[in-house]
């Protein structure tokens, strides 16, 4: 078990951003903490206040600063883009700063994969451990760093992983995860894609057979997976519709059985049964919801898994991780 006293020293690079402003609003008023500083990008901006939070926090997102960060914080967040996060994390680990990382920098574990997906982590600092706190508690209690999750893996990885501890799942038969995303899971800079006249009153698919959640979900479950995002005319969450294949002689009993002995003392997932869940549930929560549909003639399984993209899947999950690293209520602040 860390002790750390409280209040612990924190710091926040990316504090601007979609993520970091969300990880920031939750950690302002986390009970423990003691927020020395939050930063933006370029050690020559100017400090600002984030109209969002005018009146709730009054400091300002100031210059990026690394001699104070590894100087004044306990922990750093990282909410910036990997390449910057693959550079930034080893010198802070360096000097003995705890890091908790939202970017895709370190989840993956093989070389190959990360060379491939994360090009610019030349680095892969020891005692790294993945953030997904139901599925990984005791290695992130320990981890030097922490590697929160990406959006869509968490989603999936929540409703898959007991069915494939509990040996349920047909592996032959592949993965097929289809999700739908809001467009603040891009980040804050607009493209053609995510521009909101080309978004409004559509929907596209993009990153097909090519995007980098995939080599996550297949790290963690070992299963071949056919993944594809689209994004939705919404500001945030993410619905994933799941399709599988069980085992032969798979029952409802079982389904139902794995899930609720993996999640009976998890705060945060919330298993809704037949009653399928449904984003506008999850927005502005740290909870994942799942629920499914069975057909144990066909052994088809349909699971359906929503978070909020920038709690549950990013800052919330982030602040998670802290809690337990620390000892804290894993729900501290996240309420
Ligand atoms: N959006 C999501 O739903 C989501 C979910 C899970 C994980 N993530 C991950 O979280 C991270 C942030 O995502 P986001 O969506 O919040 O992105 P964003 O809205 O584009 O914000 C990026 C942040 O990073 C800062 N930044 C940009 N380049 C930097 C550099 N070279 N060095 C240091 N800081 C830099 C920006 O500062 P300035 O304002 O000064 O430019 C800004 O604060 C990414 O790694 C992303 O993959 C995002």
């Amino acid at each position: 078990m860390n002790t750390y006293s409280s209040p612990v020293r924190v710091a926040i690079a990316g504090a601007t951003g979609y993520a970091g402003q969300e990880l920031l609003s939750l950690l302002i008023r986390h009970p423990e903490v003691h927020l020395v500083a939050a930063m933006s990008s370029s050690p020559d901006s100017a400090a600002r206040p984030l109209p969002r939070l005018v009146r709730t926090w009054d400091g300002k997102v100031e210059p990026l600063d690394m001699t104070r960060l590894k100087a004044e914080a306990t922990f750093v967040f990282l909410a910036i883009p990997e390449a910057a996060a693959a550079e930034l994390a080893p010198a802070l680990l360096d000097a003995g700063v705890r890091v908790i990382d939202l970017s895709g920098a370190f989840r993956i574990v093989d070389g190959r994969q990360r060379a491939k997906w994360y090009p610019a982590t030349t680095v892969q600092p020891a005692n790294v451990a993945y953030g997904l706190v139901e599925h990984n508690r005791e290695a992130i209690t320990h981890a030097a760093l922490v590697a929160c999750p990406g959006c869509y893996p968490t989603a999936a990885l929540l409703a898959l992983t007991p069915l494939m501890q509990a040996g349920l799942l047909d592996a032959s038969a592949g993965i097929i995860v289809d999700a739908k995303s809001g467009i603040s899971g891009a980040g804050r800079s607009p493209s053609d894609r995510t521009h909101f006249s080309e978004n409004h009153g559509s929907m596209a698919a993009y990153g097909v057979l090519g995007h980098r959640h995939v080599a996550e979900m297949e790290q963690a479950l070992g299963i071949e997976v056919t993944f594809v995002p689209h994004l939705v005319p919404l500001d945030r969450g993410i619905l994933e519709t799941i399709y599988v294949k069980t085992v032969a002689g798979t029952s409802a009993e079982q389904i139902a059985g794995a899930m609720q002995q993996a999640y009976a003392s998890a705060p945060f997932v919330r298993l809704t049964g037949d009653a399928l869940p449904e984003i506008k549930h999850v927005t502005w929560t740290n909870f994942c919801d799942i629920g499914w549909k069975f057909d144990a003639a066909t052994r088809r399984l349909v699971l359906i898994s929503c978070i909020d993209n920038l709690v549950k899947g990013a800052a919330g999950q982030a602040v998670q991780n802290f809690n337990v690293i620390c000892g804290f209520d894993e729900r501290t602040g996240l309420r």
